[in-house]
């Protein structure tokens, strides 16, 4: 049998299933017909050695709402595709170096947390990668590119900066014991920096000699509550590493030296700081912020700061300030409490002035 013939076959196999009749052969007409036209359709492209063809790029919003996720960045089943691939290509860089689930983490704080800016990669602008402030996060810029090149070749689509740079956060969070954020609301739809937008200043990020007051009150200006400061800060430093320049001046006091028996920091624990003297002193390293779990997200590091073993003199702050102390304790004794929580804050954090007039929409739809 020919493809027409079989067309027609199953044309007629569907008319004896309908009952027949007048109707019946209308409907195998009809058929028929339909089945004629697609098999020339067919015949066409193949002649023309075409694949079938795309739709045009879509019609991008002219003003989409700031903060809000811009639904015609993507055709819904290309940013399906986009989620998945996304994932998977950024779970493939953390298996092969699993450090970088708090790389990647901490790069879509530093994207979206600068003061008038928001998630719209420009983290990745010359201004942002190369203030000091974000040294440590230059390592995974290739792996940015690379995850987005991958995922763009996979689904024929090239995703956003900004929406690799969040959704690669995302899987870092998923790697490292969390559920899909997708499960949480996230979604896809962030436009990048406009060109011709030099990018937002570093140093408007916090740092861990300021006051957990002035932190959030920060925060707050992203709208973020004492509460989801807090499980995002402290679910955050729940993994990865702080260079010893970030807490060796809470370790020890030249004049009761050694500074292990008393540390300059009386809101550090003093075997804590004896240990953290002692392996700063070998060479100048990176530490992890959670010593017990340093590769899980979760709660360990809030029970730590009960025991006045956090790392950072900001994070110690919070167990002991008015505002986050209950919560310090809510998590550590209640870790069923975290998971929730942290995934809602990120979608928050992830969607923080998206799409705003800095933005621009993509030149490029299609992959390459
Ligand atoms: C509350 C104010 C905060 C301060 C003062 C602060 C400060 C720091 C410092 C000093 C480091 C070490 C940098 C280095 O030595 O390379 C660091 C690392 C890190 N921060 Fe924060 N941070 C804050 C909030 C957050 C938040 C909200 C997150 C949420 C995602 C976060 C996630 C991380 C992660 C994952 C790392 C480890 C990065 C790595 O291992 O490569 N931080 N932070
Ligand atoms: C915080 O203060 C310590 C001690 O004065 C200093 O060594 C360190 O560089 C400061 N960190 C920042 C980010 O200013
Ligand atoms: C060091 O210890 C002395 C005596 O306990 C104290 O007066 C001083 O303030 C401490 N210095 C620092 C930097 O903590």
């Amino acid at each position: 049998m020919d493809r027409l013939s079989r067309s027609a076959f199953w044309c007629s196999g569907g008319e004896g299933r309908g009952g027949g009749g007048e109707g019946g052969s209308r409907l195998y007409a009809v058929c028929l017909f339909c089945c004629l036209c697609l098999s020339a359709a067919v015949v066409a492209a193949q002649t023309a050695g075409a694949p079938v063809a795309r739709p045009p790029p879509p019609m991008y919003a002219s003003n989409p709402t700031k903060g809000v996720i811009d639904s015609s960045l993507y055709y819904p089943a290309d940013a399906q595709c986009l989620m998945a691939a996304i994932k998977k290509f950024a779970t493939a860089v953390i298996v092969r170096d699993r450090t970088k689930a708090a790389t990647l983490l901490r790069l879509v704080f530093h994207d979206c947390m600068t003061t008038g800016g928001g998630c719209e990669a420009s983290i990745l602008s010359d201004g942002e990668i190369n203030n000091p402030v974000n040294a440590d996060l230059k390592r995974v810029v290739p792996d940015i590119n690379t995850i987005r090149d991958q995922a763009g070749r996979e689904c024929g689509v090239l995703p956003t900066l900004a929406d690799t740079i969040a959704r690669a956060a995302a899987a870092a969070v998923t790697f490292t014991g969390l559920n899909d954020v997708v499960s949480s609301g996230f979604q896809l739809g962030r436009r990048d920096l406009a060109p011709n937008q030099p990018g937002n200043e570093p140093t408007t990020l916090p740092n861990e000699n300021q006051s957990l007051d002035a932190i959030l009150t920060l925060f707050a200006t992203f709208g973020l509550t004492a509460k989801e400061s807090t499980v995002w800060a402290i679910g955050g430093h729940s993994i990865g590493v702080a260079d010893c320049a970030h807490f060796s001046s809470r370790l020890s006091n030249v004049s009761t030296f050694p500074g292990c028996l008393r540390p300059a920091d009386p809101t550090l624990d003093p075997s804590l700081a004896c240990r953290l003297a002692r392996q700063c002193s070998i060479q100048d390293i990176r530490l992890p912020f959670d010593f017990v779990t340093p590769f899980s997200l979760d709660t360990s590091y809030f029970q730590l700061l009960l025991k006045k073993q956090g790392l950072l003199k900001s994070d110690q702050a919070f167990s002991a300030h008015p505002r986050t102390s209950a919560f310090i304790r809510q998590y550590a004794t209640f870790p069923g409490l975290f998971s929730g929580d942290f995934l809602k804050a990120f979608v928050k954090v992830s969607l923080f002035n998206v799409n705003s007039p800095q933005t621009a929409p993509p030149t490029q739809y299609y992959y390459p």
